[in-house]
C-alpha cells in the first residue's frame, strides 16, 4: 500500500513517454501466496528521445526476482530496482531491446482489491487506475499502448478455467496436476485494461451475431450453483450489443466476450478488454433475491462496462485527467440505452435525483473539481460524480446545442479519427465542432471549471402589448482554488404553457438566443422577448433537466401546481411538484426552529393526491412524484446551519399531511395494485410495485401502519416487495413486534446469501435516530458482517454515513467519531473503500455550529493518524482545506 508522498500530478506536466511497449508478454505461475509473474516486454526508444534517458517503469510494493535484457542478465550497475521504480540504464545503441522482469506477489495477502488478489478463492486482477504496476514493472500509464499475449499456469483443480483479454490461442496440460492457458489479444491497449481470471466457475452461454454477420460467443461466470441468476446479465448484454449498432453503429470486435462476476470488488465493474469484471452485485438477480432497482442496475452496468469496448478501449484516454472522456461519455451513453429500454422521462427524474444527491454535495463543497481536473494526488480519488454523472450531462448538452443529426456526425467522427488512440478531451470536443461548424469554446468551460452553475429568472407580462418578457442572470459559485469563474454556455430548454396545458407558439424578439425551444445563455444578463402571447403563461424552465444548474424563478405556487399538473415535460411536471414539496418543507423547517408547529396548505396534499391518482401517468412516474424529497435534498436546498433532526420532522410532518388528507384514494389505489404473483422484472411491473411500495410507504404513517406493513411483508412474493415492506416496518414503526419478527424472518431465510443480507443490513442502517449508530456497532459483530468485503462496509457502514441523517449527525457527535475510527481501520486494508466512505463527512461545513465543531475534530483525528494511505489522506486533507 502507497502512504502519502504528497507528490501533486499536474495536466500540464503531462509528456509523450520517452519509450513505447509494443508488445507484451506475460507469464503467470499461479499459487496462492507466492504467484510468478514473468513480463517479457519489447521495449523501444521513441525517435526524439536522447540517448542516454534511462527508461523508469512503474511499481508499487514489488520484488524483483530476475531480470534479463536481451536474454542475458545486465551487470548490477545497468538497472537500480525499489519496490515503487526500476531504472534501466540503456545502452545507447539499443533502439529496441527485451527486457525480461520477474516478479513474485502474493494475491491472498491483497486486501486492497487493486492488482492480482483472490475473491473467494478465484485470483483476479483489477488494474484502473494504477494497479498493474502491483503486478509487474511497467510504463503504467494510459498512453502506452501494447498488444498482450498472456500465459497462465495452475494447478488443474484450484483453477479449472483460465481467462485473459483478446481470444483464447492453446490450452492444454502440464506435469503435477496444473494446466496452461494462452490469451491473445490482437488490439493494443493500455495496461489498465489488462485482466486475468483464474478459478473454478460456473459459466452460462449465449451467442451473438453482429451486424456484420461475425459470431461472438458470450460468457456469465458465476458461482457454482448461481448459473440461473445471470440470465438476466445475459440478456441486458445482449441488448446492448444490438443497441450499440443500432444507436451508435458500433460493432463488437472480439471472438469472445467474457463476463466474470466475484464477490470482493472496490468499484460495480471493469471493462478490461473482452473481459469484463463485475462485482456480482451487479450480474445476479432473481424475483426472490433481487429488488427492481438491482435489476435496473445490472441492465444499465452491463452495458456501461460493454459500450466502454468503443469508448474508453479502443479509444481510450491520453493521461488519467482524461478519465471523463471515457466515463462521462459512457454514462452518456448507458442513460441513452436505459431510456430506450424503459421509459424515458422516469429514466430522466432518476437521474437527475441521482445527480442532485451525489454531485451537487461534491460540486458544492470542500471536493469540488472540474469534469476535467488539472490536478490530482490521487487518481482514485477522481472517480467521482462529477467525472461520471456531470460528465455524462455535459455530452447530453452537446447534443442538446448541436441536435440530434449532428451530435451523431460528431461521434462518428471521433470515432473515425481517434480509433487505436489516446485521445482528450479537446480531441473530443474538435469532433463536434468540425462536424457541426459551431464554436465550442466557451461551452468548454463545463469540463474546465469546477461549481454548479445558478440561473435567476424573473418574468414580466405586458398583456397590452402581448409580450413575455423573460430576464435571465447567470452566476457561477466560487469553489476552492478557482474563486473567479468565467460565465458559461447553459442550454435552457423552455415552454411557455398556457391555460389549457398547451404550449404556445411564439416567436422570439432575439432569434440568435432561442432556438427550438432552448434558450442559450452565455452573458451575464439576458432579457428574452416573445411576442404574440395573448395570456400570461405558466414558465416552465429547465426541462429535461437540459442543463445541471441551479435555478430560482420568481413564480407563484399556482404556476408551479399547474405545471405539476399540465406541464408537457414530464421532467417539469416532477420537477414543479417537488419544487412545491421542497418549499413547503422547509418553511415547516424555519416554524419547527422558531418553536411553531409545521403547516401546509391543504391544496399540496391534493395536488400530490391527484398526481398520484392520475391513470393517463405512468405508475412509475406516479411512484417519483410521491416520494418526498430526501433529508440531504432538503438540507442541501437550506443552504446551512442544518440541524438534521428538525429537517427529518418537517419532512415526516409533510409525509403525515400527505397520508392523512388522501386516506382512502391511498387505500383503494394499493388495494387496486395487489400483486398477481407473476413476475416480470420488466419497467412497467416495476413501475406498479414502486407506486404500491410508495403508496405503502405513506399509509404506514396512518393508525394500523405496521399491521399493514406487516401484511405487506408476509404476502411478498418478491424482493422488492419484501424489501420494502421491511424497510418501512423498521424505518417508520422503530422498534415494534412487527418489525423485530420480520427482521427475524429475514434473517433466517437469507442467512446464506451474502448479497441478500446486504440489503438487512442496509435496511437497519437507514433508519432514523440516535439509535442507529449503536445498531451498527452491533451488527458489526454479526457473523455475516466483513470488514475486508466492501459491499458489506458499504452495506453497513456506507448506508449509515449516507442515508440515515439522524443516526449520523447525532448530536453527541458519536456518529462522526464512529466513522473516523473506522475508515482508519479500513485504510489499512483498502484505501480505496476508506476514502470513498470518508467522502461522507465532505458538506460538514453546512451543519449547525456544534455538530460542525465535532465533525471537525472527527476529521482531525483521522489526519492527525500517522501512516495513512494516499487515498484517505488525500480526501480527509481536502475536507478540511
Ligand atoms: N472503469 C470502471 C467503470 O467505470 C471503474 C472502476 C472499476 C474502477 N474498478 C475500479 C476505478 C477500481 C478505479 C479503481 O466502469
Ligand atoms: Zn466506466
Amino acid at each position: 500500500m502507497r502512504t502519502d508522498t504528497g507528490q501533486v500530478f499536474k495536466l500540464e506536466d503531462y509528456r509523450p513517454s520517452d519509450y513505447a511497449i509494443p508488445r507484451t508478454e506475460l507469464t503467470f505461475r499461479l499459487a496462492p501466496e507466492a504467484t510468478v509473474v514473468t513480463a517479457t516486454l519489447t521495449i523501444e526508444r521513441r525517435e526524439d528521445t536522447a540517448l542516454t534517458t534511462p527508461l523508469v517503469l512503474d511499481g508499487d510494493g514489488l520484488a524483483l526476482s530476475r531480470l534479463e535484457i536481451d536474454g542475458r542478465e545486465p551487470d548490477l550497475s545497468a538497472y537500480d530496482a525499489t519496490p515503487d521504480r526500476l531504472t534501466i540504464h540503456v545502452s545507447p545503441a539499443a533502439r529496441q531491446f527485451r527486457l525480461t522482469i520477474e516478479t513474485v506477489v502474493n494475491p491472498s495477502a491483497n486486501l486492497a482489491l487493486m492488482g492480482l488478489y483472490r475473491s473467494s478463492g478465484v485470483y483476479c486482477t483489477q488494474c484502473e487506475a494504477e494497479g498493474f504496476r502491483r503486478i509487474t514493472y511497467f510504463l503504467d500509464r494510459p498512453d502506452i499502448l501494447s498488444v498482450y499475449t498472456v500465459r497462465i499456469e495452475a494447478r488443474r483443480e484450484e483453477a479449472p478455467l483460465l481467462l485473459s483479454n483478446g481470444n483464447p490461442v492453446e490450452s492444454g496440460d502440464l506435469p503435477g496436476g496444473r494446466h496452461f492457458a494462452v490469451w491473445h489479444d490482437p488490439f493494443q491497449k493500455p495496461s489498465y485494461l489488462f485482466a486475468l481470471i483464474a478459478g473454478d466457475l460456473g459459466r452460462i452461454s449465449d451467442q451473438f451475431t453482429t451486424m456484420n454477420g461475425r459470431t461472438v460467443d458470450l460468457g456469465v461466470y458465476v458461482e457454482h450453483g448461481k448459473e440461473p441468476l445471470a440470465a438476466y446479465a445475459m440478456d441486458a448484454l445482449k441488448r446492448s450489443m444490438k443497441w450499440d449498432e443500432e444507436a451508435f453503429g458500433r460493432e463488437y470486435d472480439l471472438d469472445v466476450f467474457n463476463i466474470v462476476a466475484v464477490s470482493d470488488f472496490n468499484m460495480g465493474a471493469m471493462e478490461n478488454k473482452g473481459l469484463n469484471v463485475f462485482n456480482d452485485k451487479y450480474v445476479l438477480a432473481d424475483r426472490e433475491t433481487a429488488t427492481d432497482t438491482d435489476f435496473a442496475n445490472i441492465e444499465a452496468i452491463i452495458a456501461h462496462e460493454y459500450f466502454h469496448n468503443w469508448t474508453g478501449n479502443r479509444i481510450t484516454c491520453r493521461d488519467w485527467f482524461q478519465l471523463c472522456l471515457k466515463e462521462g461519455l459512457t454514462v452518456y451513453r448507458d442513460h441513452e440505452f436505459s431510456a430506450d429500454q424503459r421509459s424515458r422521462a422516469v429514466k430522466r427524474i432518476a437521474e437527475v435525483r441521482a445527480l442532485r444527491a451525489l454531485q451537487f454535495p461534491e460540486d458544492q463543497g470542500p471536493l469540488a473539481h472540474p469534469v476535467r481536473p488539472r490536478r490530482y494526488r490521487e487518481i482514485n480519488n477522481f472517480y467521482t460524480a462529477t467525472v461520471y454523472e456531470k460528465g455524462s450531462e455535459v455530452v447530453r448538452m452537446i447534443r442538446t446545442i448541436l441536435g440530434t443529426a449532428a451530435f451523431r456526425a460528431g461521434m462518428d467522427l471521433y470515432f473515425d479519427r481517434h480509433d487505436g488512440e489516446a485521445a482528450t478531451i479537446e480531441d473530443f470536443l474538435k469532433a463536434f465542432e468540425d462536424a457541426s461548424g459551431r464554436d465550442l469554446s466557451q461551452f468548454a468551460l463545463w469540463y474546465h471549471q469546477a461549481g454548479t452553475p445558478h440561473l435567476a429568472v424573473t418574468s414580466r407580462y405586458d398583456a397590452a402589448a402581448k409580450e413575455l418578457t423573460i430576464d435571465i442572470e447567470q452566476s457561477v459559485p466560487p469553489t476552492p482554488s478557482e474563486t473567479r469563474k468565467r460565465l458559461m454556455h447553459i442550454p435552457l430548454a423552455f415552454g411557455l404553457v398556457g391555460k389549457d396545458g398547451q404550449d404556445m407558439l411564439a416567436s422570439s424578439v432575439d432569434g440568435a438566443t432561442v432556438e427550438d425551444g432552448v434558450i442559450h445563455v452565455h452573458k451575464r444578463r439576458h432579457s428574452v422577448t416573445f411576442s404574440g402571447i395573448s395570456s400570461r403563461p405558466a414558465l416552465s424552465l429547465n426541462r429535461g433537466f437540459s442543463a445541471p444548474i441551479t435555478l430560482s424563478v420568481e413564480q407563484k405556487a399556482e404556476d408551479l401546481a399547474f405545471l405539476a399538473g399540465h406541464d408537457s415535460d414530464l421532467f417539469a411536471r416532477w420537477e414543479a411538484l417537488h419544487t412545491l414539496f421542497s418549499k413547503a418543507i422547509i418553511t415547516a423547517y424555519r416554524r419547527l426552529r422558531g418553536g411553531k408547529a409545521a403547516e401546509f396548505k391543504p391544496e399540496l396534499a391534493a395536488l400530490a393526491g391527484a398526481i398520484a391518482g392520475d391513470e393517463t401517468l405512468e405508475p412509475a412516474f406516479c411512484a417519483l412524484a410521491l416520494t418526498l424529497p430526501s433529508e440531504a435534498d432538503i438540507a442541501r436546498e437550506i443552504g446551512g446551519d442544518i440541524d438534521p433532526e428538525i429537517v427529518f420532522a418537517a419532512r415526516l410532518a409533510l409525509a403525515q399531511a400527505i397520508a392523512a388528507a388522501n386516506r382512502q384514494g391511498f387505500e383503494a389505489h394499493y388495494a387496486s395494485l395487489v400483486d398477481g404473483g407473476e413476475f416480470s422484472p420488466d419497467a412497467a411491473s416495476a413501475g406498479r410495485r414502486a407506486l404500491r411500495n410508495i403508496l405503502l410507504d405513506h399509509l404506514s404513517l396512518l393508525p394500523d401502519g405496521a399491521g399493514l406493513a406487516a401484511r405487506h411483508f408476509r404476502d411478498a412474493t418478491n424482493m422488492t416487495d419484501r424489501a420494502a415492506a421491511l424497510a418501512v416496518l423498521v424505518h417508520r414503526q422503530g422498534e415494534t413486534q412487527e418489525a423485530a419478527e420480520a427482521l427475524a424472518r429475514f434473517e433466517s431465510t437469507y442467512l446464506a446469501d451474502s448479497l441478500v443480507m446486504d440489503k438487512w443490513f442496509q435496511i437497519q442502517a437507514s433508519a432514523p435516530g440516535a439509535e442507529t449508530l449503536d445498531r451498527v456497532k452491533a451488527l458489526m459483530r454479526h457473523p455475516s458482517f466483513s470488514m475486508n468485503n466492501p459491499n458489506r462496509v458499504r452495506a453497513l457502514i456506507g448506508t449509515l454515513a449516507n442515508a440515515s441523517q439522524t443516526g449520523f449527525h447525532r448530536a453527541d457527535g458519536e456518529g462522526y467519531r464512529f466513522l473516523a475510527d473506522t475508515v482508519v481501520d479500513i485504510d489499512r486494508r483498502n484505501p480505496q473503500l476508506a476514502a470513498r466512505l470518508a467522502t461522507a463527512f465532505r458538506s460538514w461545513r453546512s451543519l449547525e455550529p456544534i455538530r460542525q465543531e465535532k465533525a471537525r475534530a472527527a476529521l482531525l483525528s483521522v489526519a492527525q493518524t500517522s501512516d495513512l494511505s494516499a487515498d484517505l489522506g488525500d480526501i480527509v486533507q481536502r475536507t478540511l482545506a
